[in-house]
């Protein structure tokens, strides 16, 4: 990055994990609407502290979404209702110190935006000044359009998130795909909608790959499939089904990279079994007088 300005690389050099010796240009909206508008793809997963953030940032992950999937896969909640603005942001927080390269995209927990504009400003707020989010995800079609406007206007990046919203799983009936025959139109409308509104970005959940296609196409801005099908311009995963630390149910839309509860679970078993050996701690791992 020769050629960087100042203004390209100062606020982000001196974070805990960028090194002098590569520098790195930090993820912008702008940059996924270019990766858009050049036909390339770019990825998002989830992260929730500041290890997994660290790797997937190498990694090149665009995006770092500190989701509301934490309620069940770090609270160990059974839905993502019951999770706090006071729980979500300290995670928001370590996922931002810890990856000097991705955008951070920070989501609003239910019923800490849904109510008012004002409401989704104030929370949206609080994850912008405490925490460092870049940006801040909400889910809702066109009556989430006001929510949208205002936080754009006031400077704050929004990624909507449309099709299965699992903040409305009881509304919705479940987990059920969305937009089939004729709500495929209805998609169109709220991605449009939201676009129109300011939206920097929209995750289609549990969507028929022909409709989300449909949206992509029918939208400027880049659309970010979770069960979506290929022809979105961005994918998002939950890092805990993806890499397989996750051993309950997971969406037939998951791709496992990974096993780590098994190598988790043996290096743990492993550990048992050398401290009631007196295999561990050895010579090296002890201190002499
Ligand atoms: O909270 C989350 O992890 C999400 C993804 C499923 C997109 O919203």
């Amino acid at each position: 990055m020769a050629d960087a300005t100042p203004e390209e690389t100062a606020p982000y050099g001196g974070g805990p994990a960028a090194t002098a010796a590569a520098p790195r240009k930090r993820i912008r909206t702008h940059t996924l609407q270019q990766m858009k508008d050049r036909g390339e793809k770019w990825t998002m997963l989830t992260a929730y502290e500041q290890f997994t953030a660290g790797i997937f940032d190498a990694a090149g992950v665009e995006v770092l979404l500190v989701g509301d999937s934490a309620s069940n896969n770090v609270f160990g909640n059974e839905t993502s209702l019951p999770v706090t603005v006071d729980e979500l942001i300290p995670l928001v927080r370590a996922v931002a110190r810890s990856a000097p390269h991705a955008l951070v995209l920070a989501d609003l927990p239910f019923g800490s935006y849904q109510a008012s504009p004002e409401q989704a400003f104030h929370t949206a707020v609080r994850f912008m000044k405490e925490a460092g989010a870049h940006a801040v995800k909400l889910e809702g079609g066109v009556a989430m359009a006001p929510q949208v406007k205002l936080l754009t206007d006031a400077g704050i990046p929004v990624c909507a998130h449309i099709g299965f919203t699992p903040q409305a799983e009881h509304n919705l009936g479940g987990y059920r795909v969305q937009g089939r025959g004729d709500g495929a139109a209805r998609l169109i409308e709220e991605a449009k909608a939201l676009e129109a509104a300011g939206a920097f970005a929209i995750v289609m959940e549990m969507v028929p790959a022909p409709a989300a296609k449909a949206v992509t196409e029918a939208l400027r801005i880049p659309t970010v499939g979770i069960g979506a099908g290929v022809d979105c311009d961005a994918q998002v995963l939950v890092w805990t089904d993806m890499l397989g630390i996750n051993t309950g149910r997971v969406p037939r839309f998951v791709k496992k990279y990974a096993d780590l509860h098994s190598i988790m679970l043996g290096a743990a078993q492993e550990y048992v079994s050398d401290v009631k050996g007196g295999a561990f701690p050895a010579a090296e791992h002890s201190f002499e007088s």
